[in-house]
């Protein structure tokens, strides 16, 4: 007998439908936890985000013996390993989710809710299965860019939900480039102040409050999702000068910076202001942080020697450490040689990057750890196609081509353990996607880059490669459309994938 196989993005390590009849969810379906207080908040977020399928509050009781028809949510140390490993069981009877973590617990709900199907008077059927889960990689990722185009708390919280519904962990923000600078430093007044106000094509930028940021780290940290910011350093950092003319030799603000060019700014190491100026925004930035990383950028500071950029960067990373976290930077940093505990972050796979891939395989032989954000497949600001003119028709059009096309299937069809030749597979730490916005100015236009290709990069991030194939991959995304419609997100069709309707 063909067994269909279930159409959850991604897909998860396993999955068996059992006997038995479906699960009914209504608006009557109570969640249950035990009155421990780290379980409330996630039986909060379960409600709230199956009141949203059937239409209606969803109530959360604490445990009683014996119900029958409502979901569980338990902790529980017998699950295979891992801090993200979850087991969800659906039967006529009722709904168990259990796992070690409330991270764990999240991907069990995420996972319920694209089991769903509607069903007769507004209900929605769960199909009996059982599935036991767990990642490939621990850290999985989107990196946003802020600085190009601005979007603000409610665009981020809406970004930090489709990350959780494809149990993404981990949320990077570009906060900082030549274009405007967008996080609050208390220590730093005059970045906003003097910074904030500008964006590519003279639009009107934005920033987050420190209180702003603390809400969307809240806000994610309840979906099991880090936020890990970025302050763009040596290069990339015209709005940083503009605000502080001290970082300049002569001492002269630059004007703001409203074009597309990379490489042209950078900071001095030899400036007095300069240490001052690291030592107070990684300083300030890795103390708004509860998450474990600041990334520190490095990358393209192509008006700098390899001398002065070694330096520089060093300097920012021991800031960082000084903090307590761990450091992270784009793949340039590797020729830094910083060691163990950095992630090194792989974007550059154009043929030209020779030497920043022996300095990635070079880092990584010496232990530290790879991301991996490939321009050709995780680039998700690239065109899908370059036949397709994504929006407004009287704007510019969306994305770059400059790694790509990258279409569903480039997003899909790759493998991270052996991408970069000589990487030793142990060290890759995980995938990121990016989504830079020098073309992206409106959330549609964000959401048409993400969707579907986050689920495709969210798929290589947590399934097994033997559990992975295109051909099973597409007819499961078919069925998220329909999702998106729901949320009321814009999304691509694209014609690699018979969309559901
Ligand atoms: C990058 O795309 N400049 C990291």
């Amino acid at each position: 007998m063909l067994v269909p196989d279930i159409a959850v993005v991604p897909r998860p390590a396993s999955a068996t439908v059992l006997p038995g009849g479906p699960f009914v969810l209504t608006a009557g379906t109570a969640v249950l936890v035990d009155p421990q207080p780290e379980l409330v908040t996630v039986a909060v977020l379960a409600a709230d985000l199956i009141g949203r399928l059937v239409d209606g509050p969803v109530e959360v009781r604490h445990h009683e013996p014996g119900a029958v028809g409502v979901i569980r949510l338990r902790l529980s140390d017998q699950l295979p390993a891992g801090e993200e490993a979850y087991r969800l069981v659906v039967g006529r009877s009722g709904v168990l989710v259990e796992a070690r973590t409330p991270a764990g617990l999240v991907h069990g709900i995420v996972t319920l809710r694209q089991l769903a199907v509607p069903a007769p008077e507004g209900a929605l059927h769960v199909p009996a299965v059982r599935v036991e889960d767990a990642p490939r990689y621990a850290w999985r990722g989107l990196s946003l860019d802020l600085a190009r185009h601005f979007f603000g708390l409610a665009d981020l919280q809406l970004v930090v939900g489709l990350l959780a519904h494809y149990k993404l962990n981990v949320l990077h923000l570009h906060l900082s480039d030549d274009q405007g600078w967008r996080l609050e430093i208390p220590s730093r007044p005059l970045l906003t102040q003097r910074s904030s106000g500008s964006a590519v094509g003279g639009g009107p930028g934005g920033f987050l409050t420190a209180a702003q940021f603390a809400e969307l780290v809240a806000y994610a940290q309840v979906r099991g999702i880090t936020v890990v910011p970025e302050i763009d350093v040596p290069g990339h950092v015209n709005a940083a000068l503009h605000a502080y003319g001290e970082l300049v030799p002569d001492g002269r603000a630059p004007e703001p910076y409203t074009g597309t060019q990379v490489g042209f700014s950078r900071l001095h190491d030899a400036v007095p202001a300069t240490a001052a100026f690291l030592a107070d925004v990684l300083g300030g930035v890795a103390s708004m942080t509860p998450g474990p990383w600041v990334h520190i950028g490095g990358d393209e500071a192509l008006a700098l020697d390899r001398e002065e950029y070694v330096a520089l960067v060093r300097r920012a990373a021991d800031v960082v450490r000084a903090h307590g976290k761990g450091v992270v930077g784009w793949q340039e940093i590797a020729h830094a040689g910083l060691g163990e505990d950095t992630v090194v972050q792989y974007w550059d796979d154009r043929a030209g990057a020779q030497a920043d891939r022996d300095a990635l395989v070079a880092a990584a032989r010496a232990g530290a750890r790879v991301l991996m954000s490939p321009g050709q497949h995780t680039y998700l600001d690239m065109v899908y196609d370059t036949a397709t003119r994504l929006g407004d028709p009287e704007g510019p059009a969306l994305g770059q081509d400059w790694a790509g096309p990258v279409e569903l299937r480039d997003a899909y069809e790759w493998e991270p353990s052996t991408l970069v030749p000589g990487l030793p597979p142990e060290q890759v730490i995980g995938v990121e996607a990016a989504l830079w916005t020098e073309t992206l100015a409106t959330l549609p236009g964000l959401t048409q880059m993400l969707l579907p290709r986050l689920a495709a990069v969210a798929e290589v991030a947590w399934t097994a490669p033997d559990r992975r194939d295109w051909a099973g991959f597409r007819q499961r995304v078919a069925g998220q459309g329909t999702f998106w419609d729901r949320l009321g997100v814009s999304w691509y069709p694209s014609p690699q994938v018979d969309w559901q309707r």
